[in-house]
């Protein structure tokens, strides 16, 4: 992407060529600063070690990676070096670039997709050669069986995982509750199997954090995610009494429920992590680097905190339906959806870097693959009217799977100048 850098440096988003992703850099920094700083202080109210670990999921660049463990931002008081990724090939990608680069940020992956089945293990003992912590996700006795059946990975440790407890989301993990979950434990802890494997922690995502409302939701979700990961260790501990779960890491976090250590009131939560807690606590999120619409949605951020943006253009005028046609269709912007109504709100360029208050007027009402339509969010006679020919932000509904329509995004400065060109680790 060198060619498309130096064609484009320099030039205003008003130049660029449409639909493209823009990210805002500033923004980008303020938002991966706030995480890393609302972390530190929490660490500090509860005087524990709070560990934080990044997802790159949502953008998969090296660069935005790196600004998520705290590099590059001056006003961060804390660095990291932990990752999630979603892909192997994020995985392999980033430390690819890190060791072009003679840089040694990141020494600690988990790979959130339980996948320990025998397609997938090979590849996961190759990783574990790359980095000084490696963990993989289990969920299931079978891939117990499985780790046990391969032997140590090539790093030559034993495997280390983090089990992942399903906080009734339905998706991936085992609630507590669950006899297979109980069965789960028990396999972990015969002698065979300790040959092979080492419990890390526990892991818990509240995915349906996404639809709360209000931060104060999201808090309580945050202590639901505790208690859940808590509860996990102490059913260890009854299959294992001679278990020292003071070593067990447990792995907390989603966007929504990371936002609410923005609260100044976290006296409940103080008390859970340092009252109850049998663990160490690790925090993981990802989307809180962009965010979008479905964050704004929760009640936790404001449009104008999002640091990336569709870059579309008006096409075609239609008065008599009061719609206008546009470029940003279902490949740019994707069919997500959140509270907010349409697939994303469209926002004036000269606001949509500095504004704090963004004048919402046209929305995207429908997609089609290459078509978006356009609506007035009053009505049309009220509206604004954007001229055929005009270049327009759109903010998505859903960052992560909007940036990955994207090859590459455009990297901005606060007056709207590319500075830089980031290349995603996308696909598998
Ligand atoms: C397993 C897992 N952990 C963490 C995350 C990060 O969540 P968020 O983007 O809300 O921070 C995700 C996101 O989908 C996930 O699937």
């Amino acid at each position: 992407m060198t060619d498309i850098l130096s064609q484009y440096k320099g030039s205003t988003i008003e130049d660029l060529p449409t639909p493209n992703f823009i990210i805002d850099e500033e923004k980008f920094d303020r938002n991966c600063t706030t995480m890393l700083n609302n972390i530190e202080k929490l660490s500090q109210e509860c005087d524990v070690p709070i560990k934080f670990r990044a997802h790159v999921k949502t953008h998969k660049t090296a660069k935005g990676t790196f600004k998520q463990l705290g590099h590059g931002l001056p006003l961060a008081k804390r660095i990291t070096r932990a990752i999630l990724v979603s892909t192997l090939k994020e995985a392999v990608e980033l430390l690819d670039y890190q060791d072009r680069q003679c840089l040694d940020y990141i020494d600690d992956i988990s790979y959130s997709l339980p996948c320990c089945v025998s397609e997938f293990i090979p590849l996961l003992s190759n990783l574990s050669r790359r980095v000084n912590n490696f963990q993989v996700f289990v969920d299931n006795v079978e891939h117990l069986e499985n780790l046990k059946k391969f032997g140590k990975p090539a790093s030559g440790k034993k495997w280390s995982i983090f089990i992942k407890v399903d906080m009734g989301t339905n998706r991936a993990g085992l609630a507590c509750n669950s006899s297979e979950f109980l069965s789960l434990l028990k396999r972990l802890t015969s002698p065979d199997i300790k040959e092979v494997v080492e419990p890390y922690g526990f892991y818990a995502h509240a995915g349906h954090s996404y639809s709360s409302t209000t931060i104060n939701d999201t808090q309580a979700l945050l202590m639901e995610e505790i208690k859940a990961v808590n509860s996990a260790a102490k059913v260890l501990c009854s299959v294992d009494p001679e278990f020292d779960a003071s070593a067990l890491t447990l792995s907390v976090g989603a966007t929504p429920t990371s936002n609410s250590l923005k609260l100044d009131d976290k006296s409940t939560l103080v008390r859970l992590i340092t009252a109850e807690l049998i663990g160490k606590l690790e925090v993981h999120c990802g989307n809180y680097c962009m965010y979008d619409l479905q964050q704004v949605a929760t009640g936790c951020v404001q449009d104008y905190e999002l640091s990336g943006f569709v870059l579309g253009t008006v096409l075609s005028s239609y008065p008599s339906r009061g719609e206008l046609l546009s470029n940003t269709g279902v490949m740019s912007l994707t069919r997500e959806a959140s509270s907010i109504k349409g697939f994303g709100i469209c926002v004036d360029l000269k606001q949509v870097l500095t504004s704090k208050e963004f004048s919402r007027e046209w929305y995207v009402a429908r997609v089609s693959q290459e078509h978006g339509i356009l609506k007035p969010i009053r009505n049309w006679s009220e509206t604004t009217l954007l001229k055929l020919g005009t270049k327009f932000a759109v903010l998505p509904q859903h960052a992560c799977i909007t940036m990955a329509q994207f090859e590459y995004y455009f990297v901005v400065n606060s007056q709207g100048v590319v500075t830089d060109v980031w290349v995603p680790f996308q696909k598998w």
